[in-house]
């Protein structure tokens, strides 16, 4: 080893201790209405947003289960999050008052007592199409998350009855998040020229997998809009020219979608009887933070933190980026090319559930 990178490798040690101990924001759990209890647990399904390290138990190089990723998680473990901290799914348990962190279905050292409040089956690299989700890398399906939802309700079931486990899954609160893959591969595959018919076949998968969680026990259930995709700062970088402007034809894609998204789900809810389906604009709520960032606190929204900021992400944000990457990752919108810091995922969740909270709790 060059005397140089060991060099480089103490001080990211000896940087990394100094910010495990940086406090994470503080959060104020939602104020519920007096007549409501918290939901008894959550369950979050989706893509790299969501994923807590499920991709770490399975054969795909999609995965972020090392430094510097993690560096203000609880204890500075790289957990497989695709965050420097916290994940959007961790904030929104936060917010219900449920617990602090969701942890990855996969994970092998899940125990019953964490699984009673709710687990993650998100995987990096989904999309709702399944050519998404095998197009460069292996994901977990949403019909494979859905098995695996299938799989936990019967080891519940098994540890704490039959009535419990029902009363578990219909009085908790689920979260999808995905769909910003499916519009970033929508250029690289160019096999979809009608955008039109793109978009509504990826409602009616938004649809179908809504009906199959209702018909599972499912009750309540969030949808994560699509994100301005085209402003990530590594698809700017691939397509957004010498200024690195935002990708209009993606985010285009994604307006379409969601405005589609939204109607979808306004008709499914009165079909699927007792439902709650929320619409959570991910979309506009991370955009005034991008093009606003003075006024949520961050000083850089075109960059991301890891390494150059320019592309970095997955396999390429690791220990050689360090030495590049940013000092405070809580000034930064974007911790690497293609995903928020923890500090933008906390803001976003919590303007978006006060915002919905009384079609939660109407
Ligand atoms: C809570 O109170 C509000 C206002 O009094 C009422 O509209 C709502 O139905 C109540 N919710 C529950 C779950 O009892
Ligand atoms: C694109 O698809 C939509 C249906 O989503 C259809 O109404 C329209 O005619 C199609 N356009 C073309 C040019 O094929
Ligand atoms: C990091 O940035 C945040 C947001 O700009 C700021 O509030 C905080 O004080 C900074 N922390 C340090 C250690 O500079
Ligand atoms: C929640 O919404 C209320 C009313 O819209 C607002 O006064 C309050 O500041 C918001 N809180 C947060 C944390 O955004």
């Amino acid at each position: 080893m060059h005397p140089s990178s060991i060099v480089h490798i103490f001080s990211i040690v000896s940087w990394c201790l100094l910010l495990i101990f940086q406090n994470v924001r503080r959060s104020n759990a939602l104020i519920l209405p007096d007549n409501v209890t918290a939901p008894s647990a959550v369950f979050i399904f989706g893509d790299s947003i969501v994923d807590a390290g499920n991709n770490n138990h399975f054969l795909t190089t999609c995965r972020s289960n090392f430094p510097p990723y993690g560096r203000i998680f609880p204890g500075g473990v790289a957990t497989g999050r695709f965050s420097d901290g916290m994940l959007p799914s961790d904030f929104f348990a936060q917010e219900f008052g449920v617990k602090t962190i969701v942890p990855a279905y996969l994970d092998p050292s899940l125990t019953i007592d964490d699984m009673l409040t709710g687990v993650n089956f998100a995987s990096a690299f989904l999309g709702f199409i399944s050519e998404t989700s095998t197009y460069k890398y292996p994901a977990l399906s949403l019909d494979l998350q859905l098995e695996l939802f299938r799989e936990y309700i019967i080891k519940v079931k098994a540890a704490v009855g039959e009535q419990r486990t029902s009363d578990i899954i219909s009085q908790s609160v689920y979260f999808l998040c995905t769909g910003s893959n499916d519009f970033i591969m929508f250029y690289d595959t160019k096999k979809y020229t009608n955008t039109s018919a793109y978009t509504d076949s990826i409602v009616s998968y938004a649809s179908g997998f809504l009906n199959k969680l209702y018909s599972m026990g499912a009750r309540t259930v969030a949808v994560g809009s699509a994100p301005p995709s085209g402003c990530l700062p590594w698809p700017r970088t691939e397509r957004g020219g010498f200024f690195r402007t935002c990708v209009q034809d993606i985010n285009q894609l994604s307006i379409d979608f969601n405005l589609k998204l939204q109607s979808m789900m306004t008709a499914l809810q009165p079909q699927l009887q007792g439902s709650k389906l929320v619409y959570l604009d991910i979309y506009y709520q991370l955009l005034d933070v991008i093009q606003n960032p003075h006024e949520y606190g961050f000083e850089v929204s075109d960059r991301g933190c890891c390494g150059t900021g320019l592309f970095e992400e997955g396999p390429l944000c690791n220990i050689f980026s360090m030495p590049y990457s940013c000092k405070n990752s809580s000034a930064y919108v974007f911790w690497d090319g293609s995903h928020p810091s923890q500090a933008t995922y906390q803001i976003c969740v919590q303007r978006l559930l006060n915002k919905t909270k009384s079609q939660f709790f109407p």
